[in-house]
């Protein structure tokens, strides 16, 4: 078959994909707006009284298809400021001074795992994860507003945000800004048409870069074996990035977090899976 007639299928097939997921999108919604209503009955109780604990979001009650298409200018953020500087983080962190801001970012957060742990680990440092699926950001973000309610003073330096983190980072973060970044079990987009949803490639990297501190640091984990060697791969190819040395890993007190706190760390574990890691410093 002619390139352009495998091309033309391949359109074809990815429109046929999105109008499938359009479709989803507003059945979600749907059942999402009923469960919120649920949801808000019973944290009404804890509005009234302020001392009694919230509960903690369900994670059944947040479930989403997997797999959005990160191509499509449907998942845009079309809210956000144009410029980073235009983004008002006091909104989400309430103690954010002038001056601070954002250090890590989990990318592809799922249902944060990492960022509670994040927080805990690091008081003095704001943690961000971009979610691109809206219910399950949406769990995160209940699971911020319970806990902060719950343990007075703790997890005001972590938050989570609904987007495409392929193609809104610039709006959200400044040149060397950044000292670590996550990528933590990223969907692996087997079928060859839809390498291109991958999360790490040569101009991302680049992109990653920009916004990287020197001597800041890329985590990435998955239970993927070829998904491993494509990352690692990418990284080792890049000339602004350089792997971790022996000492380094053995010393770095989150090698051992991204292997076990998030949620498909978790699942990896309990299904007795494998987990390949590799780490990289910007230079
Ligand atoms: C397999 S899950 C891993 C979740 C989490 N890191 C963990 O370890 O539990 C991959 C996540 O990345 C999210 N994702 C995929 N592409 C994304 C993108 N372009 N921007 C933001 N999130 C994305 C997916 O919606 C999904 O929740």
């Amino acid at each position: 078959m002619s390139n352009s007639k495998t091309n033309q299928k391949e359109e074809i097939k990815d429109q046929e994909l999105e109008k499938e997921i359009e479709k989803n999108l507003i059945e979600e919604e749907k059942e999402s707006q009923k469960e919120n209503e649920i949801e808000k009955e019973s944290q009404k109780e804890t509005e009234n009284d302020p001392n009694k604990k919230k509960k903690l979001p369900k994670m059944t009650l947040f479930r989403q298809k997997a797999h959005m298409n990160p191509l499509s200018l449907r998942q845009m953020d079309f809210n956000l400021p144009l410029r980073p500087q235009d983004m008002n983080w006091k909104e989400t962190y309430p103690n954010m001074k002038q001056g601070e801001h954002i250090d890590f970012a989990d990318i592809g957060c799922g249902y944060g795992g990492l960022l509670f742990k994040l927080s805990e680990m690091f008081p003095d440092n704001y943690s961000i994860g971009l979610e691109i699926r809206k219910k399950v950001c949406n769990y995160v973000k209940e699971k911020i507003i319970a806990l902060r309610h719950n343990e007075k003073g703790k997890y005001l330096n972590v938050s989570a945000l609904q987007t495409n983190a392929m193609r809104t980072l610039p709006h959200l973060f400044a040149k060397s800004q950044l000292s670590k970044i996550f990528f933590l079990f990223p969907d692996p987009e087997f079928k060859k048409r839809k390498i291109k949803w991958r999360i790490i490639s040569q101009e991302l990297l680049a992109e990653y870069a920009y916004f990287m501190k020197s001597g800041g640091i890329i985590y990435t984990i998955t239970d993927v074996y070829k998904l491993h060697s494509w990352m690692k791969g990418h990284l080792e190819e890049h000339p602004l990035f350089t792997e971790l040395t022996k000492e380094e890993y053995q010393n770095d007190p989150l090698i051992n977090v991204i292997s076990t706190e998030s949620e498909e760390a978790k699942r990896v574990e309990k299904n007795g899976g494998t987990k390949f890691l590799a780490c990289f410093k910007r230079k």
